[in-house]
């Protein structure tokens, strides 16, 4: 059997996938162009992928009729043509659960450290600027009693729920079904957690930052595509919402240059999952899914279309 693996990923899954064959890992310390992508998947019974990796029915060809599974270290699956794949019989699998807290967690710390100043404090005392405490120093706002509107009801949804309850705050949620006008007319905090589909892309357009509170701010941990990311800067610059915490870039790894100018935002390059304990996690699920797959068994994270 041969493993594929885009991108170098914790040595115990690397371990566990050594057991099934030979594993062959990519030596590029960045993501694999796309006909890099096809060429190092040729022979492949199994493709350890990565979320940047476009994985399409050109990639399935390339590797050949003997590919049974495209095993993502994501929880999100948008980089992936399931349908096709699924109809040409390979499974794809994600890896949900884990990476739950982690990402829940620094959607919080995004929210923090936007309402209490922390990244612009830091940055006023590493510019060396006098300061001095008084009453009207750095004012940011509190949380208690404000309202969050949670968009995608999932498990990290609720884990942002959790952690939003033990500090105060209300918390509303709106899914696929339930009009989401309401939620962003409520909400002092609006955060994302749905995954990228055809119908969340720009989700947060100009017409819904037009309806949220001037007072408000987006948080956002899931996907770039989910908000217009240039609509996002106008209202931050006319200050239509007050504030953007996010993770994740429309055209990733770049970022609307107009929001780096701006001190109501805060910006982390993609890290919901970027602790030690949850990346070894997620790829040891992979790991479980491949080792499932090509020993005929039911693999425990199945993508459905
Ligand atoms: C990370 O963004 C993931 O989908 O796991
Ligand atoms: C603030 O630092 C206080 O002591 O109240």
């Amino acid at each position: 059997m041969r493993i594929v693996v885009t991108r170098r990923i914790p040595e115990a899954a690397l371990v566990e996938l050594r057991a099934l064959g030979e594993v062959r890992v990519s030596t590029q310390d960045r993501p694999l162009e796309p006909d890099e992508l096809r060429k190092a998947v040729a022979g492949a019974h199994a493709i350890v992928s990565m979320l940047h990796d476009r994985i399409d029915e050109s990639v399935a060809e390339a590797a050949g009729p003997q590919l049974r599974i495209v095993a993502n270290v994501a929880v999100g699956h948008d980089n992936i043509d399931v349908r096709t794949l699924t109809s040409r019989g390979i499974v794809v699998t994600n890896t949900p659960g884990v990476l739950t807290d982690a990402t829940a967690d620094l959607a919080f710390g995004l929210l923090l450290t936007l309402t209490r100043r922390i990244a612009e404090g830091d940055r006023l005392l590493r510019a060396g600027q006098p300061w001095s405490f008084h009453l009207g120093f750095m004012l940011g706002s509190g949380l208690q009693a404000k309202t969050l509107g949670i968009i995608g009801p999932g498990q990290i949804g609720r884990a942002m729920a959790k952690r939003a309850e033990a500090f105060g705050l209300h918390v509303v949620y709106s899914g696929r079904s339930e009009p989401k006008e309401t939620l962003l007319r409520q909400a002092d905090v609006v955060s994302l957690h749905c995954p990228l589909t055809p119908q969340t892309h720009h989700l947060i357009d100009a017409a819904a930052l037009r309806i949220m509170k001037p007072t408000a701010v987006l948080i956002n941990t899931t996907r770039g595509p989910v908000v217009d990311e240039s609509a996002l800067a106008d209202a931050l610059l006319t200050k239509q919402i007050a504030g953007a915490g996010l993770d994740v870039f429309e055209h990733e790894p770049d970022v609307e240059p107009r929001l780096l100018e701006l001190d109501n935002v805060v910006l982390t390059p993609h890290l919901g999952s970027a602790t030690v304990e949850t990346r070894t996690q997620m790829a040891l699920l992979a790991a479980d899914n491949v080792t499932a797959v090509l020993t005929g068994k039911a693999p425990e994270n199945p993508v459905r279309t």
